[in-house]
């Protein structure tokens, strides 16, 4: 198999332990071990104490499926298949599903794993443009006319990476009820799930919405377990979800024990694990609220309705996007990641705002801004 170079994760590759400040992770802060530990109840401390390392099942940690399944309205643990984080759900997902002659279209800019697998599987890929100037909505109509025969997956990531993109109720319903329609499935990478600022715009989970609907969906970013590597798909389609839990036998098998443990904790005690998210999440948010009101000269920005990302745009003259990130790395240790890895045009930068380290972040890249260009 060739796939090309994941362009966003080579560039934290160099850069992610070399900085000082990640001003730029998707991911929120850490939860600390001890800390998930002292939540975790008689039966998942006796779980944890008495945890033998061997193999585990491959589907998932029953008690896993149970919590996962929990999250939605529709599905049963049976309809749960655990991974290696999003990243092994997206891959295997994806392998089972697309080959040479198939077609599928994916919401762009994008987790480039979500539209990079099908093209190495030998698929034709659509990218849905999204736009700024459209505040990044998606178009339903538009993505309705890019819908062919042999169109077999459309994928959108929703609260979206990079650009806190929410489609409002209605977007969504008319979304899954075109896939519904055209008989096509909807794989909804659901990551920043529950990340959503006003719990409202909650949308229905891609598969509690169509028989076809398959949602992604993992610990490392509202629950801010990045590190314990749980993932999973959600389907009520069974035979689909087989095929992933087969082709899972040459990736890795199985989970790792003491992080199926961990996850269970979290998602039992998932209102302190969101709580916490969301404070750190709230907080950082307006200070960028308040640092990008004040420098509307430098950089455009739309406010993210979800998740821990948006995708601000430099607007500084002369001033490329990549060039100015180098130099805030290189001088300040503040590291931003330039849209160029998204391959996306137009001096757009992503912005994290789930590490807590953030106000100082801000501090440095405002000194730079203030100091040279003001
Ligand atoms: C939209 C999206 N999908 C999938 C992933 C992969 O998640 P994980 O690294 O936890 O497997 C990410 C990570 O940033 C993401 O943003």
């Amino acid at each position: 198999m060739r796939i090309a170079e994941f362009e966003l994760e080579r560039y934290f590759a160099r850069w992610e332990f070399a900085v000082e400040h990640l001003l730029c992770a998707s991911d929120v802060q850490g939860y600390p071990m001890a800390e998930l530990l002292a939540l975790a109840d008689d039966e998942t401390r006796a779980l944890w104490d008495g945890l033998q390392l061997g193999y585990t099942e491959s589907t998932g940690h029953p008690l896993l499926r149970r919590e996962i399944a929990g999250l939605y309205e529709a599905i049963s643990p049976d309809d749960v298949l655990v991974f290696a984080g999003a990243e092994e759900a997206i891959f295997c997902l994806v392998s089972v599903m697309l080959g040479p002659g198939d077609h599928a279209i994916v919401t762009w800019p994008a987790y480039q794993s979500l539209y990079e697998v099908a093209r190495a599987a030998g698929a034709d890929v659509t990218l849905h443009e999204l736009h700024e100037a459209d505040g990044w909505a998606l178009d339903v109509e538009r993505l309705r006319a890019a819908i062919r025969p042999e169109t077999r997956l459309v994928v959108v990531n929703a609260p979206h990476n990079p650009t806190g993109m929410l489609p409002t109720h209605a977007e969504w319903r008319a979304l899954t009820e075109l896939c519904a329609e055209a008989g096509v499935h909807l794989l909804a990478d659901e990551d920043y799930r529950f990340l959503e600022f006003d719990t409202a715009d909650r949308l229905t989970a891609g598969a509690d919405a169509l028989e076809r609907g398959v949602s992604v969906g993992v610990l490392s970013k509202s629950f801010a377990l990045a590190g314990l590597r749980i993932g999973w798909l959600a389907s009520r389609d069974g035979e689909l979800l087989a095929r992933a839990a087969a082709f899972k036998d040459y990736t890795t098998i199985c989970s790792s024990a003491p992080a199926e443990i961990l996850g269970i904790v979290a998602l039992r005690a998932r209102e302190t694990v969101l709580a916490r998210t969301h404070a750190i999440v709230g907080a950082n948010l307006r200070l960028l609220d308040r640092f990008f009101a004040e420098r509307s000269d430098a950089f455009s920005w739309v406010r993210p309705r979800a998740g821990s990302v948006a995708f601000p745009r430099l607007t500084i003259q002369g001033v490329t996007i990549d060039a100015f990130a180098a130099d805030l790395a290189k001088t300040e240790g503040v590291l931003l990641l330039p849209g160029s890895r998204f391959g996306y045009p137009g001096d757009h930068f992503r912005i994290g705002f789930g590490r807590t380290d953030l106000p100082v972040a801000l501090e440095r890249l405002e000194a730079v801004v203030d100091r040279r260009f003001r």
